[in-house]
């Protein structure tokens, strides 16, 4: 597995874009600094090979690389952000896929959709996730693009605004959901392509536990599990590493939001 990441070398809560997010509640940098030196050492202990983006001082939210684009093998979707505040990183993202050699596609500009935070591959089919910040007409336009099946389900809690934050799945026949941030209909089609586990302590969902890197058997996430999560996941042949990740959830993401998937 290989992951980009980027240094929270100008990382701060400036704006408020989602409900994590409040002005009052800095990032303290020393902390934010340590978590960022964790996290990437439990990547590459975990046998995980990283890239890094350099981070660039006018956009504050550059840490959360999964937003930038999605990418199938050499092949790079960029992101159009719903946000004004992030939507420049759009640019810097598509110079650096194209100076590493990939083929980059943009989808209309109307048509907001936020990289990999609001889409997910198991096995052959992408999982979209809809109506927060990405938007379901992305889905059609991303399967035409990616020659793949496109399975949208539709987000409703406004603090699980990317796909990422409620859904991980693990393995093929294995997802890790917040069964409240979906609606019956979609848990419905959830349920038709996985054997789930289902995050229901409020300690998991304030840590964002879904928002999970799974490498092989290995789930590295953040730091409060509840023991009943603890135990689902050790039952279901998982090995959980926690890392601290308090700064980051400041800004509304953890593990996940922080690493963009270059190879699985
Ligand atoms: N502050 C960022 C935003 O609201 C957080 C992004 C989290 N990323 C993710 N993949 N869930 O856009």
């Amino acid at each position: 597995m290989k992951l980009l990441v980027c240094p929270p070398t100008y990382f701060r809560i400036e704006y408020e874009i989602n409900p994590w997010m409040s002005i009052a509640n800095k990032a303290d940098s020393a902390k934010v600094e340590e978590q960022y030196q964790t996290l990437t050492k439990t990547f590459l202990e975990s046998g995980i090979q990283l890239e890094e983006f350099k981070a660039d001082q006018r956009y504050p939210d550059m840490v959360y690389t999964a937003n930038y684009a999605v990418i199938q093998d050499k092949l790079a979707v960029i992101a159009n952000f719903k946000f004004p505040q992030r939507q420049g990183e759009s640019e810097l993202a598509e110079n650096y896929f194209k100076q590493q050699g990939y083929q980059v596609q943009r989808l209309p500009e109307e048509i907001f959709f936020e990289g990999e935070g609001d889409f997910l591959r198991s096995g052959n089919r992408w999982f979209l996730g809809y109506g927060k910040r990405s938007m379901q007409e992305a889905g059609p336009l991303l399967s035409a693009i990616l020659n793949k099946e496109v399975i949208p389900l539709e987000l409703v809690d406004p603090y699980f605004y990317h796909l990422d934050t409620c859904f991980a799945p693990l393995n093929e026949d294995t997802v890790l959901i917040n069964p409240g941030s979906f609606t019956e209909s979609g848990l419905k089609t959830i349920r038709k392509y996985f054997k789930t586990i289902l995050l229901t302590q409020p300690e998991d969902n304030q840590i964002m536990a879904c928002n999970l890197i799974c490498h092989d058997k290995i789930i590295i996430s953040g730091k409060g599990f509840s023991e009943k999560l603890k135990s689902s996941l050790h039952q279901a042949g998982f090995m959980l590493i926690e890392v601290p990740m308090s700064q980051y959830i400041k800004g509304g993401g953890s593990v996940k939001c922080c690493s963009l998937i270059l190879e699985s």
